[in-house]
């Protein structure tokens, strides 16, 4: 039998635990097939700088999901001195190797690299994070342009939970360029309400039980309260945090998920979305420079 969406979405009502593992192994096989479909191989540069941990685990995430996608990839790790000027060579050596289609610039960079520099000289048409100016920019506009990942994963994974987003409140804590200004961004052009909290917001709990969607992007263990949260809001928890004994946490607070119709657990949320956006991003970029070039099996 099948189950329509109102039924679906009736029998998780309460509070459901959005699988965000489940949907990003989906996608990354879905990617794979599509690939094999159009005959392409999509290729992806990933420069790393330094030996930053984090760094150096979700590039490797990054470059496996390549392997398990049957995508090429190139890892390129760079010495912690290395110089800006080398880093922007490798990045031109790139833009112009045919068999790369995206680049991305793991984040964040020495503090002696000019990040600004740096991910406006990744050829945007090879710009597998959107970090380039052009498409931030675009994105801003709401025109076509590559997706920053964690965002995309984020609506993604709201399309998918069925959740409506016209009319509705979204709240993003946190105004970085990798989440929150594109998250508010995507989520305004989906005729939400949206607010956008940091650091310096005077109230975030009065803010905060406004949110119908809330999307928090910190970075800081426990910050979101469940007595802030609107009953029945749903919960978007970006933030990965490692507790004294070594867990991975979020930045809601556990009971959040007794308050909240839905939250995104971490981890197991958003984290692996982002990469299945990656390799969604990498694949179009791929796509379209087959468009360019001419189809290769033509
Ligand atoms: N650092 C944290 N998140 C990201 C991301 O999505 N892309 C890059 N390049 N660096 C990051």
């Amino acid at each position: 039998m099948t189950e329509s969406a109102d039924e679906k979405a009736a029998q998780n009502s309460e509070h459901r635990r959005i699988d965000g593992k489940a949907l990003a192994a989906r996608l990354r096989r879905e990617l794979k097939a599509r690939a094999e479909a159009a005959g392409i191989i999509p290729c992806l540069a990933v420069i790393r700088v330094g030996e930053d941990p984090a760094s150096r685990t979700y590039v490797g995430a990054k470059i496996k999901a390549c392997a398990e996608a049957g995508f090429a990839s190139r890892h390129i790790a760079l010495p912690e001195d290395v110089s800006e000027e080398a880093l922007l060579e490798e990045i031109r050596r790139l833009n112009s190797d045919a068999d790369v289609h995206g680049i991305l610039v793991q984040l964040p960079l020495p503090r002696h690299i000019g990040e600004h520099r740096v991910l406006a000289a990744i050829r945007p048409d090879k710009d597998a994070d959107g970090f380039h100016p052009l498409n931030a920019g675009r994105l801003f506009l709401g025109l076509d342009a590559p997706v920053p990942c964690t965002p995309r994963g984020i609506l993604r994974l709201l399309d998918e939970e069925r959740i409506s987003l016209r009319g509705k409140h979204a709240v993003v804590i946190g105004r970085s360029n990798i989440v929150g200004k594109p998250v508010a961004s995507l989520l305004l052009a989906r005729d939400a309400t949206v607010t956008i909290c940091h650091s310096k917001t005077p109230n975030l709990a009065e803010e905060v039980r406004r949110a119908d969607v809330l999307v928090s992007a910190v970075g800081k263990a426990g910050l979101v309260r469940p007595e802030w949260l609107k009953p029945g809001a749903v919960v978007i928890d970006v933030g990965i945090n490692r507790t004294p004994e070594g867990r991975l946490t979020g930045d809601a607070d556990p009971a959040c998920a007794e308050v909240a119709s839905a939250i995104t657990p971490v981890p197991g949320g958003v984290g692996p979305m982002t990469v299945a956006m990656l390799l969604e991003n990498t694949f179009e970029l791929a796509m379209a420079a087959k468009g360019k070039n001419g189809a290769p099996d033509a």
